[in-house]
């Protein structure tokens, strides 16, 4: 089968030097992948700026904002995938305006006008041709299963896997995570705390008996 995983931050400049973004590391992400290469499948993986190496194998596409994130999304899913797993943790918002130049700070900067990014899992144009499975993360402070359930209608996924981000042990940029998995028919399992190589391999499981059901 062929994956499309993506993984890490994006950044969105304020001006030459500055940006805005998240803690995300990109071990989520890059687990997955790694996951699926190690299962035989194909993966395409696009990743947001992050500091770890990426699993020998996979095709990698590096991209810097949300704009290119959707475009290189986007365009993986016009050639062909069969599972696509939206792990990136993207900018929900960026500044209206990049300055050119750096601002001064002499200059002061009282407030920065944002604009919401692209909700690439909401918006990516799905073949007709060919079923893809679609698979969001949901990374949540509050209320995690009403919200969780929310995004997984909201954004058209077959499974929607969501942490809790206010722990320091798991979640964004930590070793281990704890996912609750949360079905389009209405089931849902808990994947109690491990690493994330650990979870990337169940997760990648559970796609492929998924996909071959259908
Ligand atoms: O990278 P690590 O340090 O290993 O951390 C892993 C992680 C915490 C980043 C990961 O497990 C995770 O939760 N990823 C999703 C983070 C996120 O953006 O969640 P969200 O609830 O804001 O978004 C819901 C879904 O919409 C996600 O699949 C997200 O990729 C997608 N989205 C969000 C905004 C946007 N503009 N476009 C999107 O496609």
């Amino acid at each position: 089968m062929k994956f499309l995983v993506t993984a890490g931050p994006t950044r969105e400049a304020i001006d030459p030097v500055r940006f805005l973004s998240n803690r995300s590391s990109g071990k989520m992400g890059y687990a997955l992948a790694a996951a699926a290469l190690e299962a035989g499948h194909e993966v395409a993986l696009i990743s947001g700026p992050v500091c770890i190496a990426p699993p020998p194998g996979a095709d990698l596409t590096r991209v810097t904002t949300a704009d290119e994130m959707a475009h290189a999304v986007q365009t993986r899913i016009n050639t062909g995938c069969d599972v696509f797993i939206m792990c990136a943790a993207v900018a929900d918002f960026k500044p209206r305006e990049v300055r050119a130049a750096k601002i001064k700070k002499s200059e002061g900067l009282a407030r920065i006008d944002l604009v919401p990014t692209r909700d690439i899992l909401a918006t990516v144009a799905l073949p007709r041709d060919r079923r893809v499975l679609i698979v969001g993360f949901a990374a949540e402070s509050e209320s995690l299963a009403e919200n969780a359930r929310a995004k997984l209608r909201a954004k058209r996924c077959d499974l929607l896997c969501a942490n809790d981000i206010t722990r320091m042990d798991t979640g964004f940029d930590a070793d281990h995570n704890e996912l609750t998995l949360f079905f389009r028919d209405g089931s849902q399992r808990h994947l109690p705390r491990a690493t994330k190589a650990e979870l990337a391999r169940l997760i990648v499981e559970i796609c492929i008996a998924i996909a071959e059901k259908r």
